[in-house]
């Protein structure tokens, strides 16, 4: 079903309006802190790049380490070192935000955020300048300072503008202290570093009541089994914050990507509390995606069920004047598995056996029922169990008024003004492979993930089509020109880039949709040739670049630990 967007090369090819396409450009593996390259080894998650000195700060979680990227020529980036953070003192990094002050003479600097192995201790961030041609010399060795977090994952970090606060994101995931269950509260604080003394914070209310006005899912109670199982959560301690983005503005938006909600915060106003805002349900009875595991075709079909958006990633852009977000739709059904917990929000829809409501009609129900009871149709996506007024339930009839799956399998732009969603892809992210303009290798990657590095890519075409689909896990915007800005949309799974562009309305158009890599080679055997032929599996970070004219994608991959470049062009 094609609803009332724009996607002009599917529809009118040719048109001279839907011309802008990635051209691959370099490709740079990245090791390990001992020099070595290995498949997975988490050498690359998140990178921030200073337009100031053209260098590309590159960490990797589990490798615990960071690479200093040359971009000088956009065309052949040079790794300039390598260093692996201290395990005992820091932990794994999770995030790296670069701040070049935009205020004359306002300088600059480098946060990291780290988590402790484990999470048995707090988190920390630390602070350090930039890279300059006069510090390269065991650069990194020391830091300008240390933060012990609130709490003890600080997923995700973002300055303000002026380059004078950070806003740090505290997941408060669910872990055990001396064998013990604990599910530490969520945690916002801006850190206002002043270098040579202490650091000041500021410590973000959050508020329970106006979460659950907001109607926030509440998407952990207490543990299924295990000894944590007696403890209730709170709504607070089951908020689980996950990205921090600031725009041009000061306002903070942060993401609750389980809990399928965003809350904005204005920094400006020092009296501000996080605003919060349910993501809402994206409607599969007007659209169509593939959600077949066994029938090993690429087939769209529309459903009456709904998802939950739950973005990973976000970014702002200005079009008319006006500030919006776009979000990358990826899905995140929530587990817990510790030795003391067990959860799961999620069972196979062939295994969900629950009492209807009075929101469908008995044939729309009989009709679900069997598609939901074939692993042909979608008896293998995963479906929340909830009793919750988000996720269906109606206590009045103890039954559900409709079924709900996880991700919007594509991303959207919003309204920051009360988060409405002005813009919805769609389908567009699996109908592009029904397309003449799909090859065939990129047909043969449809919906694939890597399950075994000695398989062929190819291997497990469609099998993540009842998993959330193309897993869109990453997203970046940036100015093609005065009236055009460019959104990037990652294939968080096998890799593959989506290229859109927004103008005055805002008005989407999809331009063009590429991935490189050979998909007829092993994962392995690609991995090991010296080519970018192993391409970008889980990308887990996406960066537009423009420097003196030149447009560069960057594509963070983890289980290659590679970078992949691309520059932009008008067909
Ligand atoms: C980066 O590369 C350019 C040449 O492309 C070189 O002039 C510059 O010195 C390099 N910067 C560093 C920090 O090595
Ligand atoms: C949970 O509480 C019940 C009743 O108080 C008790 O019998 C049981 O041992 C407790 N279980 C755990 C795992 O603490
Ligand atoms: C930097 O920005 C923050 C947040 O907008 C503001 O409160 C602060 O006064 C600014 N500081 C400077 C030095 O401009
Ligand atoms: C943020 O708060 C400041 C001070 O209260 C106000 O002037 C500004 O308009 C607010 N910004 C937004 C985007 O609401
Ligand atoms: C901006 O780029 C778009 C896409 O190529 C083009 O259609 C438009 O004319 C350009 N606008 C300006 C002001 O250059």
């Amino acid at each position: 079903m094609r609803a009332w967007y724009n996607v002009c090369v599917l529809l009118v090819a040719g048109l001279s309006e839907c011309r802008l396409v990635l051209d691959t450009g370099a490709y740079l593996k990245l090791p390990d802190g001992a020099n070595k390259y290995t498949w997975n080894a988490g050498t690359a998650t998140k990178a921030s790049y200073d337009p100031v000195e053209n260098l590309l700060y590159v960490i990797g979680h589990t490798a615990d380490v960071v690479h200093v990227v040359n971009m000088t020529d956009p065309g052949n980036p040079v790794r300039l070192f390598t260093k692996r953070f201290s395990p005992l003192n820091q932990g794994l990094p999770n995030d790296v935000q670069v701040c070049r002050s935009k205020v004359p003479g306002g300088g600059g600097q480098l946060a990291v955020s780290f988590e402790s192995a484990g999470l048995n201790q707090k988190g920390h961030v630390h602070f350090y300048a930039l890279m300059e041609s006069n510090n390269f010399q065991n650069y990194l060795t020391d830091a300008l300072d240390v933060v012990t977090t609130e709490s003890y994952d600080p997923r995700s970090v973002g300055w303000t503008e002026n380059c004078t606060g950070l806003v740090v994101a505290s997941e408060g995931l669910p872990h055990e202290l001396n064998k013990a269950f604990e599910d530490p509260p969520a945690d916002i604080e801006v850190l206002l570093p002043n270098f040579g003394t202490t650091v000041d914070r500021r410590e973000i209310p959050i508020s329970e009541s106006k979460a659950a006005a907001a109607k926030v899912r509440q998407v952990f109670e207490k543990c299924t089994s295990g000894t944590g199982a007696n403890q209730t959560s709170t709504l607070k301690q089951a908020l689980e914050p996950t990205a921090v983005h600031v725009d041009t503005n000061d306002v903070a938006y942060i993401l609750f990507q389980d809990n399928n909600a965003i809350a904005s915060l204005n920094l400006t106003n020092p009296f501000a509390e996080l605003e919060f805002f349910s993501l809402g349900t994206k409607d599969w009875s007007r659209f169509e995606f593939d959600g077949a595991y066994e029938d090993s075709g690429i087939n769209l079909q529309s459903r009456q069920i709904v998802s939950f958006y739950q973005p990973r990633d976000m970014v702002s852009f200005e079009v008319d004047g006006k500030v919006w977000l776009a979000t990358a739709d990826t899905g995140s059904p929530r587990r817990v598995s510790l030795t003391s917990c067990r959860f799961d929000d999620s069972v196979a829809a062939s295994s969900w056996r629950k009492a209807f409501s009075d929101g469908m009609t008995s044939d729309e129900v009989t009709k679900l029922k069997g598609e939901m009871a074939a692993g042909s149709q979608i008896g293998r996506i995963p479906v929340s169990l909830l009793k919750q007024d988000t996720d269906g339930w109606d206590p009045v009839y103890q039954g559900y008024d409709f079924v709900a799956t996880f991700g919007g399998r594509g991303f959207s732009i919003l309204d920051p003004v009360g988060m409405k969603r002005v813009y919805d892809s769609g389908d567009d992210f699996e109908r592009y492979f029904t397309t003449p303009q799909a090859t065939d290798e990129q047909k043969a990657m449809f919906n694939s993930y890597v399950s075994k590095v000695t398989e062929p890519q190819t291997a497990q075409f469609d099998r993540r089509s009842a998993y959330l689909g193309p897993q869109p896990s990453a997203i970046a915007a940036g100015a093609f020109n005065s009236s055009t800005q460019m959104l990037v949309i990652a294939n968080g799974v096998t890799g593959g880039l989506y290229t859109y562009t927004v103008t005055s309305g805002p008005t989407v158009t999809f331009e063009s949709y590429i991935r490189r890599g050979n998909a007829g080679l092993t994962w392995d055997a690609a991995f090991k040739q010296d080519s970018d032929a192993v391409g970008e599996p889980s990308i887990t970070d996406l960066l537009y670049i423009e420097d003196q004219g030149q447009k560069t994608v960057v594509a963070v991959s983890q289980s290659a630990g590679a970078l992949s470049f691309y520059s932009v062009r008008e067909r």
